[in-house]
């Protein structure tokens, strides 16, 4: 059996080294319709005779093996790990009729008509009145962690990496997680054919081999704007976007993009993708980003029109090497992706901008963490940086900042304590070459580790090794990190200095005195952010307060995201005041974005932020919480209305506890 738990394929026998699509995109029935062909290898020693492919509520119309139909069984639906499509091999070369299994190497063609259905989880088909622009339809999908199987049948397994190449017919422009050969990205939309009603074929290749979870898929009235390339430089930048955004997208990231990626080339290896392009989704998207290979797809909700969240654009940019190039080898290693990346896109901020940014996000990064590992107190194996999965489990129970957090942390002290960057970075340098193009475990990481610097390091370089405690950081579990972190708090102070003082105004009642508009002067996105972060970490605040606060800085009204979650946040802490009942109006409405005032009608998809809107509704107002989600499901991707609908569980399992020991009390 696989080590990967997510996975019933039998990659260890049989793996995939090409794919090829030929789709054609149906807006009408709501599928994709086609065929997937495979070059697979023969890699394990004993002989096989079937291939067993990871699907999801798939429809599979035909197999062939080798040009000729072959038989196959479509196992039963598991609510994780789908339906395993097992594949007969027929004892088709003359060496096997003797009893002779084929060699390693061996190439096996299978190909597998079949069609996507309604219950795919990768997929969010989206109507017009969702999008932007109101006008045509929208496709995208989510494959990462386990979800390339609802998109193909496939190895679904990081483990596993394939070149693939697509042609793919749709009435609206396509998007790939690859290299657009036709029609080209800087030619006439649609090739010069009316968007909505005329197909066109779009041909796609990527050449880098890339694990499942990286293929991606998008389509809609997306226009592209090229950046600006250093010289000399093999690949090319820019962005796509729907056409009423994509100006607005051209100015949040045109300046960093290129500079960051540069700058990430540097301390790493050349970019290996030829292509690095941002896709702008509409608001259902329920991430901040998605390290597509070559294609990063991005939450509209970064374009706050002062480049102040591009560091979400800078983190996708580290994954082509952190992730895209070292791959983890299954889920229980996700760290290496997360925490590395994060780990790496805060040393740039440093290199690019301060060192008071990278303690900064650090410090942002340390009341995210320390909100989730209490979340997972009931769960502490959620906790751990390592996480021995069973198989079977769900992998996204487990999406926490705590394999980011602590990850980048845990890099962090292993800098610190071998003796800074001029030490470390090297070894960065050699992981990345060591690894690129390869699946790898932690311990693989951890014996590279120290046969990097049993070569190169020095005696105080090992001793620095065999002072580290291990265990603690990869599988401690509790509601702080093994050793106590510190950083640069530059860019904190005044934050935390209006944080103090609000926290210190609760007897005083004429606020206006104490408080007014220009006490965000000169405080950026993520300042205010920390801002009222600190905030919520002090016992609530009276109503009035809330109120004020809210009035003051205008939070009731920002269509800053990142701000309006952390106002309500705080406005929602405390669920037994009467202004938690107003607010959780406000926030129900905010979050399906059915705000009087708003004129997009934009549902806040991000999971970020609609995990802990209704969390906090849960809490406060149940019965509005169900309803508001109910009523506005079908806006919410596949992925996220799952991780919504067990919120509800989870906070009714809690509240009934809670009441039960009260009783018994
Ligand atoms: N690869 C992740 C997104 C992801 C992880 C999707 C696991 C599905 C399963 C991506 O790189 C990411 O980490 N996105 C973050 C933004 C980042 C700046 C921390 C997000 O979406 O919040
Ligand atoms: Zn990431």
């Amino acid at each position: 059996m696989s080590p990967d738990p997510t996975t019933q394929s039998n990659h260890l026998s049989v793996t995939t080294r090409h794919l090829s699509l030929e789709w054609t995109l149906d807006f009408e029935t709501r599928r994709i319709v086609g065929r997937a062909a495979y070059e697979l290898e023969l890699v394990g020693k004993e002989s096989v005779n079937e291939v067993i492919l990871d699907t999801a509520h798939l429809d599979i119309h035909r197999v062939e093996v080798d040009g000729k139909a072959a038989e196959f069984t479509l196992g039963p639906l598991h609510a994780v790990m789908g339906s395993a499509l097992r594949i007969a091999l027929p004892h088709c070369n003359a060496m096997e009729k003797q009893g002779i299994p084929p060699g390693v190497g061996s190439v096996l063609k299978l190909a597998v008509e079949y069609a996507t259905t309604e219950e795919c989880t990768a997929l969010q088909w989206l109507d017009k009145e969702q999008t932007q622009g109101g006008k045509f339809p929208f496709l995208f999908s989510q494959c990462q962690p386990i979800y390339a199987r609802s998109l193909v049948p496939i190895q679904d397994t990081p483990s596993v990496k394939f070149t693939y190449e697509a042609r793919i017919t749709a009435v609206l422009p396509v998007l790939m997680s690859a290299v657009r050969v036709s029609p080209p990205s800087t030619g006439l939309p649609h090739d010069g054919k009316e968007i909505g009603k005329e197909e066109v074929e779009y041909v796609y290749r990527q050449p880098v081999p890339i694990p499942s979870y990286l293929l991606a898929i998008a389509s809609g009235n997306v226009r592209y704007r090229p950046f600006a390339v250093p010289k000399g430089k093999a690949w090319t930048s820019g962005v796509w976007a729907e056409e009423e955004l994509v100006d607005a997208a051209e100015w949040e990231f045109k300046e960093d993009t290129t500079r960051f990626l540069e700058a990430e080339e540097k301390i790493t290896t050349p970019y290996r993708f030829g292509v690095y392009d941002l896709l702008v989704l509409p608001p259902s998207f329920p991430y901040g980003g998605m390290e597509n290979a070559c294609l990063t797809f991005v939450t509209p909700t970064l374009l706050t029109g002062d480049r102040a969240l591009v560091d979400v654009v800078v983190h996708e940019i580290t994954h082509s090497w952190f992730g895209n190039g070292v791959t983890q080898a299954n889920a229980s290693h996700f760290w290496l992706n997360e925490g590395w990346t994060t780990y790496i896109e805060r040393l740039l901020q440093q290199i690019l901008r301060t060192p008071a940014h990278r303690g900064f996000s650090f410090l942002i990064g340390s009341k995210a963490l320390s909100d989730d590992l209490k979340r997972y107190e009931s769960q502490p194996k959620y906790q751990r940086l390592q996480i021995d999965f069973e198989h079977g489990e769900n992998v996204d129970d487990a999406y926490s900042r705590v394999p980011y957090e602590k990850g980048a942390n845990f890099l962090l002290h292993l800098e610190r304590t071998l003796g800074g960057l001029d030490i470390f970075l090297p070894y960065v340098k050699n992981y990345v070459e060591t690894f690129t193009g390869r699946s790898i475990t932690t311990q693989e990481w951890k014996d590279h580790l120290y046969a990097y610097y049993r070569t190169y390091g020095t005696k105080d370089n090992m001793q620095a090794l065999d002072s580290i405690d291990w265990n603690a950081w990869l599988f401690g579990e509790g509601l702080v990190l093994p050793i106590s972190m510190e950083y640069d708090m530059g860019l904190a102070y005044q934050s935390n200095a209006l944080a103090d003082k609000w926290n210190s105004s609760r007897t005083v009642t004429n606020l206006s005195e104490l408080f007014d508009a220009f006490d965000l002067q000169g405080l950026d996105t993520k300042q205010i952010i920390v801002f009222l972060q600190t905030l919520k970490d002090f016992s609530p605040l009276p109503g009035t307060h809330i109120d004020f606060l809210g009035n003051v800085y205008g939070l009731t009204s920002t269509p800053n995201s990142e701000i309006r979650l952390r106002f309500y946040e705080i406005a929602l802490l405390d669920s037994t005041s009467p202004a938690a009942i107003t607010y959780a109006k406000q926030a129900a409405a905010w979050v399906v974005g059915k705000e009087a005032a708003s004129q997009h009608g934009a549902v806040k998809g991000r999971m970020k932020f609609c995990r802990p809107i209704f969390r906090a509704l849960h809490v406060a107002d149940r019965e509005l919480a169900e309803r508001t989600y109910l009523e506005n499901k079908l806006a919410f991707h596949p992925i996220a209305r799952n991780l919504i609908e067990k919120v509800s569980t989870i906070v009714l399992f809690l509240v009934l506890s809670h009441t039960s020991s009260c009783n018994s009390d």
